[in-house]
């Protein structure tokens, strides 16, 4: 395949941490900036995803891995047609996104890292402290597992990297592996 017809395929950059990691953060800003360079962007958001296409579905094992399986589809359907899609789910199977991986093809893994200290911290949900105190149960983190990825394209770490500077590292991924263009960097 030459470079050219690589930089027309669709491709998939799937964002997988914790609740309150930073993934819907990431995915806004890094389609503002695909989407500005040209590129046809389309966000598969958990949150979103569970309020349509997995209404219904809840946080078990089973459950998880058929909403995962679901945007995986729905992400290949799109790659197909080349556009550039950002998932962000929990994901915390290694399994279901190795299945995803191999469905979509094109695909660029990214650990959203943050520690639990700092998700407690931040808390933006309210969803740890009820975790913590069991109100919730199956809590993903807490109280139910998290399998970190063995070997992520990318790992962003948004304790100590600003939205930006994440995004940067994604967006020089992309580059680097031919699924966007470089641009030239203009210096002063
Ligand atoms: S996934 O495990 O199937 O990938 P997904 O990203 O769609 O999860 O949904 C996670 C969101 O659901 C969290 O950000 C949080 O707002 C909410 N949520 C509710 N209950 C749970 C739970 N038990 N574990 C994790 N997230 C939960």
């Amino acid at each position: 395949m030459t470079a050219q017809e690589r930089l027309q395929q669709g491709f998939t950059v799937w964002l997988t941490g914790l609740s309150g990691a930073g993934k819907s953060t990431i995915a806004r800003t890094l389609s503002a900036e695909l989407e500005r360079r040209g590129y046809c962007v389309d966000v598969l958001d958990g949150d979103e995803v569970r309020t349509h296409l997995s209404k219904g579905l809840g946080f078990s094992r089973e459950d998880r891995d058929t909403n995962i399986a679901r945007i995986a589809f729905v992400a290949s359907l799109l790659v197909r047609h080349g556009a550039a899609v950002i998932t962000a789910a929990i994901s915390p199977y290694a399994e279901a996104r190795a299945e995803a991986r191999a469905r979509i093809g094109n695909f660029v893994e990214v650990y959203v890292r943050c520690s639990l200290d700092e998700l407690v911290r931040r808390d933006v949900k309210g969803l740890y402290l009820k975790a913590l105190s069991g109100e919730i149960q199956h809590f993903t983190g807490v109280s139910d597992p998290y399998e970190e990825p063995r070997d992520p394209e990318v790992v962003v770490d948004t304790e100590r990297e600003s939205v930006e500077q994440s995004v940067s590292k994604v967006v020089g991924t992309l580059e680097a592996r031919g699924y966007v263009a470089a641009q030239r960097r203009v210096t002063a």
